[in-house]
C-alpha cells in the first residue's frame, strides 16, 4: 500500500507564505467583478485573467474558456494518474454589487483589515474561499511536488446572476469535468472555531410580478375612487401569500416537501444556537416565521416566500397625488427537497390569477431559479472531510443546513454522477451581499490548512 504524501510540508509552506497569500487575495479583491452590471464586463475579464495566472503559478494547467456570458476559468492537474481519484473544485469569481456605497466603513474594493477580518466585497462570497483552494493546491505542489489526487478547478463569473451559462458548460464538458466528488467552499461555518459540513441547501424560485390598470398615471383626486389602484391591489394580492400561521397559502405548494424525519430535527436541536443572540444580531425587535418550527428549522429545512422588492407610484421627496398605472413586486421562494422551481412559479401564477380582481391585468415573469440540494452525509467523503477539519481546527465538524442557494450543486451531482461536499469557512454575520462584507483571517488561514488535509484524506478515501 502506498503512503499518501504528508500534509506537514504543505502546511509549513502555508505558514511561511501567509503574508504573500494575503497580499495576493487583496489584489483579487480589488478587481470589481460585479457580474450583474454590464459596465463591469472588463473587470470580470480581468478577474478571470488574474485568477488564471495565479492558478498557473500554483501548478495547474489553466485555460480561460469563453461563454455567452462571463468566462469560465478551468485549471487541471492530472499527474496523480488514471488510477488516482479526481476531485472537482467549484467556486465563483464574480461578486454582488456593493451598493449602497455610503454604508461601507472602507471602500468595497479597497480591502481593509480590522479586528482580524478582511473587509471587502467578495472576501467571503466567494473570492476568499475560492482562493483558499488555489493556495492549498499550490502548497501541495510546491512543498511535495505532487498532489494526493487529480484536481480540476472550475471557477465561474456568473453565480451571482443565476449561472445562466454554467449548466450548458457542464453538459458540454462533462468528460473533462468528470470527478469522484465535487467540493465547494461558498458557505459558512456554524460558529467561530466550529467547522461545519452542509447537509442541505435551499433552492430558489424567483419571479417578477406586474399589475397594470389605467393606460397611464392619473390625478388621484380626479380619478381616485373610480379607477383601480394597482399599488393597493398588488399589496392585497401579496398579503394572500401567507396565512396567519406563517404557512404559504398557495395551493399545492407543500406537495413536494419531503419529511425530514426526527433524526435531522434532533440533530438541529442539539446545536447550541441562541435565538436571542441571533435576533439581536439582525437588530429586529422580534423574530417571525412559520409556527411550530425553530429558527434554524425555518432557515434550513422549511420553504419560504419573500417579497424582495416593491415599486409603484410616487416614491420621491414630498407628496405627489398620483394614481399609479402599474405596480411591480419581486417575489422569491426558498425551496426544500423535492420542490421544483418551475412548478412553484406555475403555482404562484395560478394563485395570483385567482386573487386578482377585475379591472387589472397581471403579468408573472420567471427570473432565475435553482433546485434544492440534500446530501447523503454518511460514508467516506464526509468521514474524510470530518477528519481533515478536526485536525486543522481541533474540533470535529457539526452538520448544518443552509438557507442560501447554489443552484449548480444538484446539476453537478446529476450530470457528473458524483457526490458534492460543501465545506465553507465564512462566519455568521459576515455580511455576504451587504455593506461591510468580511472574512476572518483565522478562517482564511486555518481553512486553507484544512483544505490541504482534505485533499490528502480524499486521496485515500475516494480510491
Ligand atoms: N454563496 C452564496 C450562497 C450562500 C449564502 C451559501 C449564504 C451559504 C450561505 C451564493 O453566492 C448566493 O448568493 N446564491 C444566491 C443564489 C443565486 C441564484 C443568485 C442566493 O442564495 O441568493
Ligand atoms: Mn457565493
Ligand atoms: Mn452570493
Amino acid at each position: 500500500m502506498s503512503e499518501s504524501p504528508s500534509s506537514a510540508a504543505p502546511v509549513k509552506y502555508l505558514e511561511e507564505n501567509a503574508e504573500r497569500r494575503l497580499a495576493e487575495l487583496f489584489d483579487f479583491l480589488r478587481i470589481p467583478s460585479v457580474s450583474a452590471k454590464s459596465e463591469h464586463r472588463d473587470d470580470l475579464k480581468d478577474a478571470a485573467t488574474w485568477l488564471s495566472d495565479r492558478m498557473t503559478d500554483a501548478g495547474l494547467d489553466t485555460e480561460i474558456i469563453p461563454t455567452d456570458g462571463h468566462p469560465v476559468v478551468l485549471g487541471e492537474w492530472r499527474d496523480a494518474g488514471p488510477d488516482a481519484p479526481t476531485l472537482l473544485i467549484y467556486g465563483h469569481y464574480d461578486v454582488q454589487p456593493p451598493e449602497p456605497l455610503e454604508l461601507w466603513t472602507a471602500p468595497a474594493f479597497e480591502p481593509d483589515i480590522r479586528d482580524g477580518r478582511v473587509y471587502a466585497r467578495g472576501s467571503a462570497d466567494d473570492k476568499g474561499q475560492l482562493y483558499m483552494h488555489v493556495k492549498a493546491i499550490e502548497a501541495h505542489l510546491v512543498a511535495n511536488g505532487t498532489l494526493p489526487l487529480n484536481v480540476v478547478v472550475i471557477a465561474e463569473g456568473e453565480e451571482e446572476v443565476g449561472s445562466p451559462n454554467l449548466l450548458p458548460f457542464v453538459k458540454a464538458h462533462r468528460d473533462r469535468l468528470a470527478a469522484d466528488a465535487v467540493v465547494i467552499s461558498d458557505s459558512a461555518m456554524f460558529d467561530k472555531g466550529q467547522p461545519s459540513l452542509l447537509f442541505s441547501l435551499r433552492g430558489l424560485a424567483y419571479a417578477e410580478v406586474r399589475v397594470r390598470a389605467a393606460k397611464g398615471d392619473l390625478h388621484s383626486g380626479a380619478y381616485g375612487g373610480a379607477v383601480p389602484n394597482p399599488a393597493a391591489i398588488l399589496s392585497r394580492m401579496i398579503a394572500t401569500l401567507h396565512d396567519v400561521t406563517g404557512r404559504i397559502a398557495i395551493d399545492g405548494f407543500y406537495d413536494d416537501v419531503i419529511e425530514w424525519g426526527e433524526e435531522i430535527r434532533d440533530e438541529i436541536r442539539s446545536l447550541s444556537f441562541d435565538e436571542e443572540r441571533f435576533r439581536e444580531g439582525v437588530g429586529v425587535p422580534a423574530l417571525s416565521g412559520e409556527v411550530g418550527w425553530s429558527v434554524l428549522e425555518r432557515l434550513w429545512i422549511r420553504p419560504t416566500c419573500e417579497i424582495n422588492g416593491l415599486l409603484s407610484g410616487w416614491t420621491g421627496e414630498g407628496a405627489k397625488t398620483v394614481l399609479p398605472a402599474e405596480a411591480m413586486a419581486k417575489i422569491s421562494f426558498r425551496l426544500v427537497p423535492d420542490q421544483d422551481p418551475v412548478r412553484v412559479i406555475e403555482q404562484l401564477t395560478v394563485h395570483l390569477e385567482s386573487v386578482a380582481p377585475d379591472g387589472v391585468t397581471l403579468e408573472v415573469k420567471a427570473l432565475h431559479g435553482g433546485r434544492p440540494w440534500k446530501a447523503n452525509p454518511e460514508g467516506p467523503l464526509f468521514d474524510a472531510a470530518a477528519t481533515a477539519l478536526e485536525e486543522a481546527f481541533g474540533t470535529a465538524p457539526v452538520r448544518v443546513g443552509e438557507g442560501g442557494s447554489i443552484p449548480i450543486v444538484v446539476e453537478f451531482e446529476e450530470i457528473l454522477d458524483c457526490p458534492a461536499l460543501l465545506v465553507g469557512f465564512a462566519l455568521p454575520g459576515c455580511n455576504m451581499h451587504a455593506p461591510d462584507e468580511w472574512f476572518g483571517l483565522d478562517e482564511f488561514h486555518t481553512g486553507t490548512a484544512a483544505l490541504v488535509r482534505l485533499y490528502e484524506e480524499l486521496g485515500t478515501a475516494l480510491r
